[in-house]
């Protein structure tokens, strides 16, 4: 067992905050942090009660392990050294189309984590928590207290006590980590992939218009993800699936709601 009681967020947007409410709810104490500064977390630390405390990014390495979920493109502001020796969990997806093309990415050499794990040298980079939309986060960790069947989530890194430091906190925050292996492999479980979104997402009733499509999608958590059916879908990704997240491979009605997103408006 490892100890964690503090998490430290590096973005306070829409995953941030959820995976923040989510800690401060399962009881760690949560440091969060953005671009703007403690001032502008005002409203957030206030909803997420008295476990919370905005601080600067530098600030964020007093906790026992971080989340990082800042738009791939801003990678190269975010401060190295505060960070080194920490656990960082990359929830981080690249979209060439939102965040300008990446030539590394593009052509394969380095998956996306790689990429991420290259930028915070001297930290362990573990990828997870990237592959579910902002309501199937909410949605999975109120599943898992109904029904005790957690939804299953891939993790890669390439250390092991931090992936155990990972699978302990995802465990606690209502999900289920399943090891994919390294980072390398991680390009398996990036954006596009068979496991990425679409798993979590239960089959829409049929006859509903586009309103009733998703305000059905906000609430749903119909899907059922174990361990087994996840490694299955890991097993199905292939080098022919195109690099990042292309967004016209969405299967309707979800496209209007996935554009969006892609205009950061959610
Ligand atoms: N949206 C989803 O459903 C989803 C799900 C899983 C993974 N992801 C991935 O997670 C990442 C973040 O997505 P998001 O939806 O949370 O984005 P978001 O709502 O736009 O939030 C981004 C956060 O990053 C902060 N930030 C930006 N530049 C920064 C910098 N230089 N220093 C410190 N903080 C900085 C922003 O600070 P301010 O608050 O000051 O603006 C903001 O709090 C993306 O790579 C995305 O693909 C998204």
């Amino acid at each position: 067992m490892t100890d964690i009681k503090t998490i430290g967020f590096i973005g306070a947007g829409g995953v941030n905050s959820r995976f923040a409410r989510l800690s401060a709810n399962a009881g760690f104490k949560v440091l969060i942090s953005n671009s703007r500064g403690p001032e502008s977390l005002r409203d957030i630390v206030s909803e997420l009660g008295p476990r919370a405390k905005a601080v600067s990014i530098e600030q964020v390495n007093a906790a026992d392990i971080l989340v990082y979920s800042v738009p791939f493109g801003n990678l190269d502001k975010i401060p190295v050294k505060p960070f080194a020796g920490k656990t960082i969990i990359d929830t981080t997806n690249y979209y060439a189309l939102r965040d300008g093309n990446i030539s590394a990415l593009d052509n394969r050499e380095l998956t996306s984590s790689e990429y991420v794990q290259r930028h915070f040298k001297d930290s362990r980079v573990v990828k997870a928590l990237h592959n579910m939309d902002l309501f199937h986060i909410d949605n999975g960790a109120d599943r898992k207290k109904e029904q005790d069947k957690p939804w299953a989530v891939p993790m890669t890194g390439d250390n092991d006590d931090a992936k155990k430091q990972v699978t302990e906190f995802i465990k606690a925050i209502g999900f289920e980590a399943v090891d994919c292996g390294s980072l390398k492999e991680s390009w398996k479980i990036e954006a596009n992939t068979p496991v990425y979104l679409w798993p979590y997402v239960g089959k829409i009733p049929d006859g509903l218009d586009k309103e009733e499509a998703m305000y059905w999608y906000k609430q749903d958590k119909s899907a059922t993800v174990t361990r087994q059916d996840l490694l299955r879908l890991v097993e199905q990704a292939t080098q022919d699936i195109p690099v990042g997240g292309h967004v016209e491979n969405a299967p309707k009605p979800w496209m209007d709601w996935i554009l969006y997103w892609m205009n950061g408006s959610q």
